[in-house]
């Protein structure tokens, strides 16, 4: 008996909305998991990495890729590899690394890159990821000495403007802003997959202009663990370093980059019945009175409702086996189809929604 005929979805108890980190690994990914060549990625000799990561980096046409355990990983070691202490970043005011790994809530802990001294440049960002032009010319043009920005951050797919897909027209103009003061982009492309499939471009070409990827296995790709980062050798030597230097290092991570494997050779049927889910979902929610859904592009589905408080409806659907519910502590819901959902899923949520709003 193989590994996939033992595996059943049965084992998934609820309807799981919250987040495309929750979708389960295929019987294919588990079947690839439980046969991987391994080795000691730490010395360079895991053959499912190596393999993993020459495909990564052959997909967006860059000379080379790491993998690292998470997204927030990759993008933390790559602002490490492009700053100095002094230095900074310009970056959206509403993109997942300001908010995430950029602390701005000054009652929490320091993030990593304000103890190293990074200071991020924050600009406006526009309801559709779009950063602001002016804003990103103000910083380069009166760059205080000491605080030269040495990288652009842009995200792609936009998490909080709702899964908004920049255009090689967003990227050309970007690019055009930047390189005239020799400062690179690095791309959080957690879900630029998703990017790619909506616009019907390949993701080699989406990122011709920017100079670094981070992309996840881990989210609309399907697979149990890890991202990569990819681009010039130069970049990805030094990125290295710092994932070794923050315990970042792997041995036999065959285990999980067999699934990474399988998810690169699939993700476009994958990602493209995702997306399909996410419209059936969004009709579904244009039905009901008390939502408001924005418009849908990609995977994410973000809608509020009104109602007196929406977090208890969110404990409501609990009970009744539906994970789904405000991101975070904002009121706004974010509901993300993934690998393993089904359109009878997306019923018996909207039925459950129903009753307990009306
Ligand atoms: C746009 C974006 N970038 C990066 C990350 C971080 O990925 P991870 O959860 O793998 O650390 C996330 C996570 O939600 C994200 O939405």
């Amino acid at each position: 008996m193989t590994v996939s005929q033992e595996f059943s979805f049965e084992s998934q108890k609820y309807i799981e909305l919250r987040a495309d980190g929750f979708s389960l690994p295929s019987p294919e990914m588990r079947d690839a998991m439980y046969r991987a060549e391994v080795g000691n990625d730490g010395f360079g000799e895991d053959p499912s990495v190596n393999k993993l990561e020459e495909m990564s980096a052959e997909i967006f046409q860059k000379e080379s890729a790491t993998f690292v355990s998470s997204g927030s990983m990759g993008n933390l070691i790559s602002l490490l590899a492009y700053c100095k202490e002094s230095d900074s970043a310009i970056i959206g005011n509403n993109s997942h690394t300001y908010n995430r790994e950029f602390n701005r809530d000054q009652s929490q802990k320091q993030s990593l890159p304000q103890i190293l001294g990074i200071q991020p440049q924050a600009v406006k960002t526009d309801r559709r990821g779009m950063l602001d032009v002016e804003e990103i010319n103000g910083f380069i043009t009166h760059v205080i000495s000491d605080r030269k920005p040495r990288v652009m951050i842009v995200e792609n797919t936009h998490n909080l403007a709702g899964g908004k897909v920049l255009n090689i027209n967003d990227m050309d103009t970007l690019h055009n802003v930047v390189t005239k003061s020799n400062i690179p982009i690095h791309l959080d492309g957690a879900r630029i997959f998703n990017a790619s499939i909506a616009l019907d471009i390949s993701p080699e070409k989406l990122t011709e202009k920017t100079d670094s990827v981070l992309f996840c296995l881990s989210k609309g790709l399907g697979a149990p663990v890890g991202s990569l980062v990819v681009g010039s050798q130069d970049f990805i030597s030094e990125v290295k370093e710092w994932k070794k230097i923050l315990s970042g290092s792997m041995k036999q991570a065959g285990v999980i980059a067999a699934a990474g494997i399988v998810a690169l050779k699939n993700y476009e049927t994958s990602i493209r019945n995702d997306h399909q889910l996410a419209k059936y979902l969004e009709k579904r929610l244009l039905e009901l009175e008390k939502v408001r859904v924005e418009p849908v592009e990609t995977n994410l589905v973000y809608l509020e409702l009104d109602v007196d408080d929406p977090f208890k409806i969110s404990e409501k659907l609990k009970q009744k086996r539906i994970n789904a519910g405000p991101y975070h502590s904002d009121k706004r819901w974010r509901l993300v189809p993934h690998y393993g959902l089904t359109k009878n899923d997306i019923d018996y949520f909207i039925d459950t929604l129903y009753t307990l709003i009306n």
